[in-house]
């Protein structure tokens, strides 16, 4: 058997690179999902060529059948946000790290050909130098940051001391269509796109001169295919972002003009464990992967609103 897997694959960008897998070739897909934050409705277009096993990555006895001699294993399972792992450690840590020593553990047993794993720009912090670059020390500030690190530094154990092949990218703000934006700690984009939808002001955590690399949820899916198939990489890290940089005032400015409406953001305080920016130097994944982001900011924008004025 041969197969691929994606963990967290009823997700915003797990279910993303499902699709993207099966437009690729794959036959059928299997996911590894909860359902806590994923749901079933964004795998509904492809339900007929997933497996779908509800399964809790920290259980070993679960997932090592579903990930046994598959020739690829993307790692995105986890419990995301900055915000909530300083809300509450616990959970975050026992899921990000834990959960995924459990998944590196069962794909070493099972003989997986190449784990990719979902790691985090947050774990760079607040560098001195942008772009941020793969060889920059990692400094981490907040929980989520530290967690998606230790992922890191397993991917690179488990490839050096038990013969499997690991990847690690870091995401930087992945934005695009199925991302909730239901509660405090959802994506900004997604509460962004909500407030425009509903004519309604978004808050700001300080003064929106904050500024990330906002990434198109499907130049990450491509990314994420890439990393798995490029040989000679095994045990490394690769940023996975789009290279710009946009402050969250200009983001909503953008939006409000696409719209041709006028709704001036709110401000609150600033946000604990926030880094203040972030870029991602793509030229070692533009190198050595073939990273090729096809999505601008606008028109990442302009998709992402078109899919949640239908949905
Ligand atoms: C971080 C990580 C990212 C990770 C993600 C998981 C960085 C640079 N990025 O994203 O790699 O995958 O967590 O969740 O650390 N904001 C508001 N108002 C709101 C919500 C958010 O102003 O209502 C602000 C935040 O304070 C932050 C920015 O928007 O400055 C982006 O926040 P968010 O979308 O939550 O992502 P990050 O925390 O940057």
């Amino acid at each position: 058997m041969s197969h691929a897997v994606v963990t967290g694959g009823a997700g915003f960008i797990g279910s993303a690179l499902v699709r993207a897998l099966l437009a690729e070739g794959e036959p059928r897909v299997a996911v590894i999902d909860t359902l806590l934050s994923g749901k079933e409705s964004n795998l509904d277009e492809v339900s007929g060529r997933v497996d779908l096993h509800r399964v809790d990555i920290r259980d070993y006895a679960a997932v090592a059948p579903v990930v046994k001699g598959a020739s690829r294993v993307f790692h995105l399972a986890a419990i995301p946000s900055v915000p909530k792992s300083i809300a509450d450690p616990l959970p975050s840590h026992d899921v990000n790290i834990n959960g995924t020593f459990e998944v590196f553990r069962a794909c070493a047993d099972g003989k997986v050909g190449r784990v990719v794993y979902a790691a985090s720009s947050s774990a760079y912090g607040d560098t001195e130098v942008l772009p941020k670059a793969e060889a920059m020390r990692p400094d981490p500030l907040s929980p989520y940051a530290a967690q998606k690190l230790m992922g890191e530094h397993y991917a690179r154990v488990f490839s050096s001391c038990f013969g499997l092949e690991t990847v690690a990218l870091r995401y930087f703000n992945v934005y695009g269509p199925r991302q909730d934006p239901s509660s405090p700690y959802s994506g900004i984009i997604s509460i962004f796109m909500k407030c425009l939808i509903e004519g309604t002001s978004p808050t700001l955590f300080g003064d929106g001169n904050q500024s990330r690399d906002f990434t198109f949820v499907e130049d990450v899916a491509a990314l994420c295919i890439k990393a798995s198939r490029t040989p000679g990489v095994s045990g490394r890290m690769f940023n996975a972002g789009n290279g710009n940089r946009y402050t969250l005032n200009q983001v909503w400015e953008t939006l409000q003009k696409i719209e041709g409406v006028s709704i001036p953001a709110l401000y609150g305080p600033p946000r604990a464990g926030d880094v203040r920016d972030s870029q991602a130097d793509t030229r070692a994944a533009v190198s050595e992967l073939g990273h090729a982001p096809k999505f601008s900011l606008e028109e990442g924008l302009r998709r992402t609103l078109a899919w949640y004025r239908t949905s």
